[in-house]
Formats: structure tokens, sequence, C-alpha cells
């Protein structure tokens, strides 16, 4: 039961930050942290903790970062050999910020990852055609995430896609064949352009999705929980309640673990349930992959809450 994500790497750089300095303005934050990021490397690293089998593919840049992202990825397990090093090509970065509230602010500079093409995937089509779920993310080109979505048709895969970050632009047609469409609410709000305040907004902007044809749309909503929207009607997950440091990549880390789950069993709001506590321990602790929990530190935490 193989996860395939073909999606993004970044290299994170985060300062925590008392606050933004203003235009002209030069002031120090109190603390910096180096870390393998990218939604893309982020949910499969997630997915490979879990104990999935995770093949990724993804391009990085010929210069200091680009081979120990690589490097990293495959010491969480993940299969690499559709990874490939673009040449005068930066690696995708992103600057990131979070601030007293523990909310994150991100830039990402996507450098080689906008080199991943359709062409890569019809070149992979005999490894890619093993798996049981694609995840995409929006942090690479659109023809390339719309050609993987037709792909996993063509072949009888189930897709899920993660609009991240929220791209106005995305065609709701050229998606609708997805099986799972997992926003947070902010990505929510910016490609149905409605409301998502409350929960009977979000149900309402998920319907709308599926009305369009998508199977299911599962809405992240950090310290509110999860909903899952469908043609059968809509369930909530509650969050666990934790102290949150950092909730960087704690959306990656939800679905991540959820595919992990959902490809074992087949379940949509277990998965979600066991999803929820792994994100729900990934913002107790600073960074993306970093923050994420061992599959044992897991176990004890949904046991501790039962
Ligand atoms: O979702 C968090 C991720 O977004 C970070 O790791 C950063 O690299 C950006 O891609």
């Amino acid at each position: 039961m193989t996860i395939a994500v073909i999606g993004s790497n970044m290299v994170d750089l985060i300062s925590y930050i008392e606050r933004m300095p203003n235009k002209g303005e030069t002031i120090e934050a109190p603390d910096f942290s180096l870390g393998c990021g990218g939604k893309g490397a982020n949910q499969a690293v997630a997915a490979a903790k879990c104990g999935a089998k995770v093949m990724m593919m993804t391009k990085v840049g010929d210069d200091i970062f680009g081979p120990n992202t690589i490097k990293n990825l495959e010491s969480f397990g993940i299969d690499t050999s559709l990874c490939s090093i673009v040449p005068n090509m930066s690696s995708g970065v992103a600057p990131i910020f979070v601030d007293p509230k523990s909310q994150n602010s991100i830039l990402i500079i996507k450098g080689a990852n906008k080199e991943l093409k359709p062409q890569d995937i019809d070149a992979a089509e005999d490894k890619l055609k093993e798996c049981e779920l694609i995840i995409l993310q929006l942090e690479i080109s659109l023809d390339t995430v719309y050609h993987a979505i037709e792909f996993g048709r063509k072949h009888g895969i189930e897709v899920l896609l993660n609009p991240a970050p929220a791209d106005p632009n995305l065609s709701l047609e050229k998606i609708s064949s997805c099986a799972f469409f997992m926003p947070n609410e902010s990505e929510l709000a910016t490609l149905t352009k409605m409301p998502v305040d409350t929960d009977e907004q979000v149900l309402a902007a998920g319907n709308k999705l599926i009305e369009a044809g998508i199977k299911n749309v599962i809405v992240t909503m950090g310290s509110r929980g999860s909903m899952l929207i469908n043609k059968d009607g809509h369930n909530k997950i509650l969050p666990y309640k934790v102290n949150a440091i950092d909730t960087s990549g704690a959306g990656d880390a939800f679905i991540g673990s959820f595919s992990k789950y959902y490809v074992e069993h087949h379940n949509i709001l277990e998965a979600m349930k066991v999803a929820s506590a792994f994100a729900a321990l990934s913002v107790t602790r600073r960074g993306t992959q970093k923050s994420y929990p061992t599959i044992d530190e897991l176990n004890a935490f949904i046991a501790s809450q039962s």
C-alpha cells in the first residue's frame, strides 16, 4: 500500500519573532531554526513516520540544500528514486515567521519545484501506477497538478489534493475527480469566495465543492477541529486541547498521517481522529517536520486522552 507524494520540498528558515519589522526598521528576533520543509515533503514525512510506505516525486536545486533534502527524505525510509536535482537552479526555500501566539506567516520561493513537469509523471508511469493514493499540493505548477489528477483518474488511483497555498485560478472542473480535497478554512474561503467563520458557513462552502463533483472535502480548522463533508452529510472531529507553540506544518502533519490510516483501513473518520492527534502533538514543538511525533509518541498520546 504505497502512497505517492508528487509535490514540493523547501528549506524552512524559521524565525521566532516578537513582531514583524516595520518598513526601513531592523529589529532583533529571539530565535531561529533551519529545517527541511515544503508541504509535499512534510506530508511524505508525516505519512512515513506513521509507518506508511511512501514514494516522493520532487525536484531540488544543485545548491547546498538539494542533496540534503533528498538525504533527509531517505532517512525516513521514503523512496526517493523519483527525486532529482535540477542543474543551475536553487532549491525551494521558505522564510517562516512564528509570532508569540504560535501563529505562522510563510513566504515561499519555489526554485526547482517549478521544474516538476507533466512529462516527469509520464516518465514514471510504471512506478506511480502501483501506488494506492496520490497526494498533491499547489507548490508546483498547476499543469503538473492537473496532469497528476488525470493520471490518477486514468489508473483508478485515488487522489488527495491539498490546495495550499490557495490559488484562485484553480479549476474546479479539472480537480473534480479527486477523492479528497483538503483545504484549511482560509484556502476554502479563497477558492469558493464564501465566508467560513462559522461551522455552518464552512459546511455551505464545502458543499459547493461537493456539487462540483469532489467526493470528500475535509477542512482543517486548527483549534476548531476538522470537518468532513460529502454527499452523505457532514461530520466534525473535535480538536485535542494542547499547548501550541508553533503551528507551522500542522496541516501537513494532518494530511500525511490521515493518508497512512486511510489507505490502511479506508475509514475516513477514524483516520481523521488519528490525524488530529498527530497534528496536535506537532504544534507542541517547534519546526515543521522536526515537530512530528514518532509512532510511539502518537500512540501514547492517544492512549492518554481516552
Ligand atoms: O505547510 C508548511 C510548509 O509550507 C513549510 O514547511 C514551508 O516550507 C511551506 O511550504
